[in-house]
């Protein structure tokens, strides 16, 4: 149907279709469960808020006034501040980093942003959060996978993403992958942006940041870290993410980002910097996801499922070596939801993801119903 004014739908033209709808059905099978349905296809939190965030952000609630797009001093001293001692970066000033509405934005709107169209690329990996696709398609930039970064042709390249702990297998790269893949980024003149949105959530192995000196040599140029607080902080209802690293790109983002008015609402600037400035609800959480971790690893395990990476991040990447709709359907049966691999790249086909984002009481149900 014509938009008003005679206007072809242009834009959401070129995005694909929004593949959740096509778990619809399976959600009503497994909602007609006796004991309800356990979702376990998003990884949206569940836990509380910690409260210390929680009174951050209604201190900050009398605040009248437009926030900055840069985020006041006390945010960007907070950026710096955990930047330094969780990544290991040293040598940050304000201008490098920039906070963001949620890391999605950023993601679904980097190539845009950066100016990129028609001729240029976006390159992710072959199994990866699908909104960096998306990203390039709504710049009409070309977009193309990778299974190593360093074998992509680098003519027209001018975004690389990484993302490590990745979605949707939880595979963690080396610092050897990373240093690598930077190299060949700073050989080529290939902008590299990282997704570390899941860095503080290391089971089996220790994510490293590509800021850190072990991989840049404490050298900035050419490479930008996304990290949010969604998961870490279960903060994914506030919107609070930033980006840490070259002050050439963030700057140039900056002003694109003012004229936008893509501002971060100043309590929930507020809350972001108390978060921050707090490891012990980060212990607290990351101990609830071990439990629910290992509990429904070991019931996955026992009942024929192989699970593959998964050493870090809120998911395990499970395989019972058959099509990923099958395997939807059957756990559905048993009232348990889950999301089917092929969301994420053909790759994943044979795969489902199964998120950890659900209560203790839920994951126990799912552990009973795979017994079963
Ligand atoms: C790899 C990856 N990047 C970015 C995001 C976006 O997170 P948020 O917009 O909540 O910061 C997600 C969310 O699931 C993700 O999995």
């Amino acid at each position: 149907m014509p938009l008003p004014g005679g206007a072809a739908r242009r834009v959401s033209g070129l995005l694909p279709v929004f593949p959740w709808d096509r778990l619809e059905p399976y959600k009503a099978t497994a909602a007609e469960h006796p004991d309800g349905i356990v979702d376990l296809s998003v990884g949206t939190p569940v836990d509380p808020v910690p409260e210390l965030v929680q009174n951050a952000l209604t201190a900050a609630a009398d605040s009248p006034g437009y926030p900055t797009v840069w985020g006041t001093p006390a945010l960007r001293d907070a950026l710096v501040g955990w930047s330094e001692r969780r990544l290991g970066a040293s040598g940050l000033t304000h201008r490098h980093v920039l906070p963001l509405v949620g890391s999605k934005e950023l993601v679904a709107s980097l190539p845009t942003q950066l100016g990129l169209g028609p001729g240029d690329r976006v390159a992710y990996p072959r199994l990866a959060y699908p909104t960096y696709e998306v990203g390039a398609r709504l710049a009409r930039a070309e977009h193309t996978v990778y299974d190593d970064p360093w074998e992509l042709d680098p003519a027209g390249l001018k975004l690389l993403w990484l993302n490590s702990p990745s979605n949707p297998t939880g595979r963690v790269l080396t610092v050897a992958e990373l240093r690598r893949t930077v190299g060949w980024a700073r050989e080529h003149g290939v902008l590299l942006v990282s997704d570390e949105c899941y860095l503080e959530l290391g089971w089996e192995a220790e994510p490293v940041s590509v800021l850190h000196p072990d991989v840049c040599d404490g050298v900035y140029d050419g490479l930008v870290a996304v990290h949010s607080l969604s998961k870490r902080s279960n903060l994914a209802g506030y919107r609070a993410a930033f980006l840490a690293g070259d002050p050439a790109v963030l700057g140039e983002l900056l002003e694109i980002r003012k004229h936008s008015g893509l501002m971060v609402p100043a309590p929930v600037q507020a809350a972001t910097a108390a978060a921050l400035a707090d490891t012990a609800h980060v212990e607290q959480q990351r101990a609830r996801y071990a439990a629910r971790r290992s509990a429904l690893r070991g019931a996955l395990e026992a009942c024929g499922f192989r699970i593959e990476h998964s050493e870090a991040s809120l998911y395990l990447w499970a395989t019972r070596d058959e099509p990923c709709w099958e395997t939807v359907a059957d756990l559905a049966e048993h009232g348990v939801l889950v999301a089917p691999g092929e969301f994420y790249g053909a790759a994943g086909a044979r795969f489902v993801r199964i998120a950890l984002t659900a209560t203790d009481e839920r994951i126990s149900a799912a552990v009973q119903r795979l017994k079963a």
